[in-house]
């Protein structure tokens, strides 16, 4: 009985370190605006196998569409955020839609503000990793919201216009 009863211990405790070993790998980054501009909220990566799905809720922006990126360099201290460097790009791609053959690890689909400049955002990230620390790791680097729509064509940003919010991703 007593036997046993341990035995039992002894499972439930594996099963919670599985349980804490399958947790998704996450991260944040807290978006605020560059100077002039109004574009907050925050942005959530969260790690499944070999996905890395985004979501994110924005607010202060125009109506419409807005380039929405992971940025090379984690660093937002510039007024107008062109500290954070291009885009996310790894493997050496064209910059280009997240669905096309080729593009930036960074390149994502389009924010959509409505009427009142609110953003609800949810995507899948292929190519990226959080946490670990190789090349395709999104830890330290950025999110930056555009101004304008990405046309997912141009060279090398989809000529997105002025970076109007800007946050570090950090491990949470
Ligand atoms: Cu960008
Ligand atoms: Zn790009």
């Amino acid at each position: 009985m007593k036997r046993s009863a341990a035995l039992s211990f002894l499972a439930g405790l594996t099963a919670a370190y599985a349980a804490v070993a399958a947790q998704a790998q996450t991260a944040t980054a807290t978006i605020a605006p560059t100077a002039g501009n109004t574009a907050k909220g925050t942005v959530t990566f969260a790690q499944h196998g070999d996905k890395v799905t985004v979501s994110a809720q924005l607010s202060g922006l125009s109506p419409g569409g807005h380039g929405f990126h992971v940025h090379e360099k984690g660093d937002c201290s510039a007024p107008d955020a062109t500290s954070a460097g291009g885009h996310f790009n790894p493997t050496g791609k064209p910059h280009g839609a997240p669905d096309a053959a080729e593009h930036h690890a960074g390149d994502m689909p389009m924010l959509q503000a409505d009427a009142s400049g609110n953003a609800s955002f949810s995507a899948e990230l292929a190519g990226v990793t959080i946490g670990g620390g190789g090349a395709n790791d999104i830890v330290g680097r950025s999110v930056v919201v555009h101004k304008d729509v990405d046309d997912y064509k141009s060279q090398p940003a989809g000529n997105s216009g002025a970076r109007i919010g800007c946050g570090v991703i950090q491990k949470s």
